[in-house]
């Protein structure tokens, strides 16, 4: 069998891999037991699937599943800074799914890899940003006809791939797999709430209780981050464009003002827009001497990191993770994670239990291109909606949680328009 090579930092560190990986496993149940129904039902067999995702341990679950199904995959990171080198060399070692992924990589590894996995000659892309579509588009446009569909993972791949529908430029059809409401609702929420405060706390270990915490962005990631910052005794600031957005934070007991204002106030910033330059030159000017900023945003864009060097007097190291910036004028600014996503590099990511969802979306995702894929436009779909029922309902199971059925009588009562008072 033709067999890809794999681009990894040290395949000696496979054995905690693999505990960490089954450990994960023992959180993610509506995941196993589709892996458990793809195993007799070969859903996927001989599909060649190019991922670009973030290696860690859940992702590692997703790529056994999907094997499971009877797939042929290859693993690439959808960022430089999020790989678990341990979980790459278990993957290769112990799970045999070739993988070109290595903490730290520089742009032009970080490309030579995403290049690696499209080697492989794809009929199904799973992406975390879109960066293998775009590449696809970009530079290897001949293999989009091979291409039977894609999935996405995140809000800001999302954005990109509906332009690209938008300019009727995208040249296969794309599930939106975070458009699932057992995607976003949970993995944006929940997850990048806890895990990106346990970056930050990773990264600094700064107490929360009694900081002014700023989020950028009131999306469905900003009101996590706020809620479980406001869960710890921070005075929470939101800095929201959408007035609907500024007005739910309102009443949701947060201060909201603009960003000149909080900039101001605040001791510790978090980024979430998936927009570019939400900190930039105006705000680091009248920050406070030791403020501390971080993004959980997907690209490393939020914050103007050219703008904080041209006021930077000195740049250091002061803690992993912590890069200390003494302004011309004396005062101190703390980035973390080199402005990337603050959750996957300093943290593990989000939490096994929130991927499973996520993930059980994906693996849903790739046997509904497998069977629909040829039927489907070149254009961004939503998640069939009976599929994230499923994913509800057998995540509900697993926590051995019941819920009731409406009576007969409730449901004639609501589709009924006759009855009144
Ligand atoms: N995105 C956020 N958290 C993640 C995780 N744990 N694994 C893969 N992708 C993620």
């Amino acid at each position: 069998m033709f067999c890809l090579e794999s681009d990894i930092k040290d395949i000696s560190q496979a054995d905690k891999g693999r505990s960490r990986i089954e450990w994960a496993e023992r959180q993610m149940p509506v995941l196993r037991l589709i892996r458990q129904r793809f195993e007799k039902e070969k859903p996927l067999e001989g599909i060649k699937l190019s991922a670009c995702l973030h290696v860690t341990t859940e992702t590692a679950n997703l790529m056994n599943t999907l094997k499971a199904g009877g797939a042929d995959v290859v693993l690439c990171a959808s960022n430089p800074l999020s790989t678990q080198d341990d979980v790459a060399a278990s993957l290769v070692k112990d799970f045999e799914v070739p993988v070109f992924a290595i903490k730290g990589e520089d742009h032009d590894t970080y490309y030579r890899h995403i290049n690696a996995a499209l080697d492989h000659h794809p009929q199904i892309t799973m992406d975390d940003g879109a960066d293998v579509i775009t590449t696809i588009h970009a530079e290897r446009k001949e293999q989009a006809a091979e291409v039977i569909g894609g999935t996405e993972e995140t809000t800001t791949g999302v954005i990109r791939l509906r332009s690209m529908a938008a300019d009727k430029v995208l040249l296969y059809p794309v599930i939106a797999v975070n458009d699932a409401q057992t995607k976003h609702l949970f993995d944006n929420r929940y997850g990048t709430g806890q895990s990106t405060i346990d970056g930050i706390l990773r990264a600094t270990n700064i107490l929360f209780a009694g900081k002014n915490v700023v989020v950028f962005g009131y999306g469905w990631c900003g009101r996590g981050v706020a809620m479980r910052a406001d869960g710890m005794g921070a005075n929470v600031i939101i800095v929201e464009v959408d007035p609907l957005r500024a007005l739910e934070a309102t009443m949701d007991g947060y201060r909201v003002m603009r960003s000149i204002d909080a900039a101001k106030a605040g001791d510790i910033f978090v980024t979430v827009t998936g927009d570019i330059h939400v900190l930039r030159k105006e705000h680091f000017k009248v920050m406070k001497d030791g403020a501390i900023l971080a993004n959980s945003g997907h690209f490393d864009v939020e914050i103007d990191l050219k703008g904080l060097l041209e006021l930077t007097a000195e740049k250091s190291e002061a803690r992993e993770y912590v890069d200390e910036h003494r302004l011309n004028d004396g005062r101190r600014i703390y980035v973390l994670g080199e402005g990337r996503l603050i959750n996957l590099a300093a943290a593990e990511g989000h939490p096994a239990s929130v991927m499973d969802m996520s993930f059980a979306n994906q693996a849903l995702a790739a046997e509904y291109l497998t069977k629909h894929g040829k039927e489907l436009n070149d254009t961004v779909y939503s998640v069939p909606s009976d599929l994230d029922n499923t994913v509800a309902r057998l995540k509900l199971a697993s926590m051995n949680i019941d819920i009731d059925k409406l009576t007969e009588e409730q449901d004639k009562y609501l589709h009924s328009w006759q009855m009144g008072t």
